[in-house]
């Protein structure tokens, strides 16, 4: 069967990085994806804007992952399903402190369901969405694949560390099954167009949306956790990469996996910009493109946040022929975009 007429399993798919991915798979030919959300942090509006990008209607149905008989029925449907990208957990650091059971619960049992039930029905391939967190606070910079894991600083971080291992034990235990687990750094920004981003159904938690949403106004003030940290200007370094830029790793990775055949491969791969970046600076790049200056104070340091962390990416760049593309300005202008198309939609 020709590559882009594999049947692709996308879970939270109606998600952030998973509705961007679509867009890139569908931008490179994919014919056949289904993609499943319980919509606890997204709505099925997804799809349409989606299709309003790309002018490709995706095949959608509501599912849970973390429920096994839901995650068997979704394999029943669609026998055709050879590969899958699995976006479909929690993502919030302080929640996952609050709530750490319901982390542990949401995020490792999906990736088990989807293996157990997929590989039963002819799932042969997966990529799995991992986290710069499982690194923990580390001191030696920039980071690469071979980098020992200080402790998970959260719960939330440590869901990725399980998730990691139970992957490659899986892929260890089968003949015929190959994965990768993919690192992301800090995905921020939008698709250029402005019409799907990152939406979260609560107060977010993450720098640039907390920087549009208080910009716009629907938030009044927000808070930088901690100005005292030892970097240039006190505030925590981060890797911040377009989500586009991660997005279209994701088709790499898929085009490594199928083009390996049956051949048995596990493999992890950072994906950052490789440019460690300070609240404040990423602060400043949005005044400039966006000619708007969202108030915000200095607040103490908040719990599970790590100090300092840039990648070192040129293992994706050999691995997979992938590097980021996109610059920091573009990041906080389609951010800045999208934020202004929620304004004028209603979203
Ligand atoms: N955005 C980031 O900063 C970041 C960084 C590193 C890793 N990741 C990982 O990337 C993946 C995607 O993140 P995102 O930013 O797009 O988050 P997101 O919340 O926008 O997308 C995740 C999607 O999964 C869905 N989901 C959650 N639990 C589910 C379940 N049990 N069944 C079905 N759907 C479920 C949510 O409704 C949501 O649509 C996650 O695994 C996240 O941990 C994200």
């Amino acid at each position: 069967m020709a590559l882009n007429e594999e049947q692709i399993l996308i879970t939270g798919g109606s998600g952030y990085i998973g509705s961007h991915t679509i867009i890139a798979l569908i931008e490179a030919g994919f014919k056949n994806i289904v993609s499943i959300d319980n919509y606890s942090n997204s709505t099925e509006e997804s799809y349409k804007r989606i299709e309003k990008i790309t002018g490709v209607s995706c095949t959608h149905v509501k599912c849970d992952t973390s429920d096994a008989a839901s995650v068997a029925q979704l394999f029943r449907q669609f026998p055709g399903i050879s590969g899958a990208i699995h976006f479909a957990a929690h993502k919030s650091v302080p929640e996952s402190v609050a709530h750490p059971e319901e982390y542990y619960r949401n995020n490792v049992n999906s990736l088990i369901n989807v293996l157990k039930y997929g590989s039963e029905n002819g799932l042969r391939k997966l990529i799995f969405s991992s986290s710069c967190s499982v690194y923990g606070n580390i001191q030696s910079l920039p980071v690469n694949e071979n980098t020992p894991f200080e402790k998970a600083e959260s719960p939330y971080a440590f869901t990725k560390v399980i998730g990691e291992n139970l992957l490659q034990d899986f892929v260890r235990s089968r003949t015929d099954f190959n994965a990768v687990s993919l690192r992301y750094f800090n995905p921020v920004g939008a698709h250029y167009s402005g019409m799907i981003g990152e939406l979260p159904n609560q107060r977010p938690n993450n720098l640039v949306p907390v920087i549009t949403q208080t910009a716009i106004g629907k938030i009044k003030e927000f808070s930088v956790f901690g100005n005292d940290y030892p970097t240039r200007d006190g505030t925590c370094i981060r890797d911040y990469i377009h989500v586009s830029d991660i997005a279209e790793a994701h088709v790499a990775a898929l085009k490594l996996l199928y083009n390996m055949g049956t051949a048995k491969y596990y493999d992890v791969f950072n994906l950052g910009s490789g440019n460690g970046v300070t609240v404040l600076e990423a602060i400043n790049a949005f005044i400039k493109v966006s000619g708007t200056t969202p108030k915000y104070n200095i607040a103490p340091r908040r719990q599970g946040d790590v100090i300092a962390i840039y990648s070192d990416s040129s293992k994706a760049q050999s691995g997979l022929g992938w590097t980021a593309k996109r610059s920091l300005d573009e990041m906080m202008s389609t951010a800045w975009k999208w934020e202004l198309y929620c304004r004028e939609n209603g979203i």
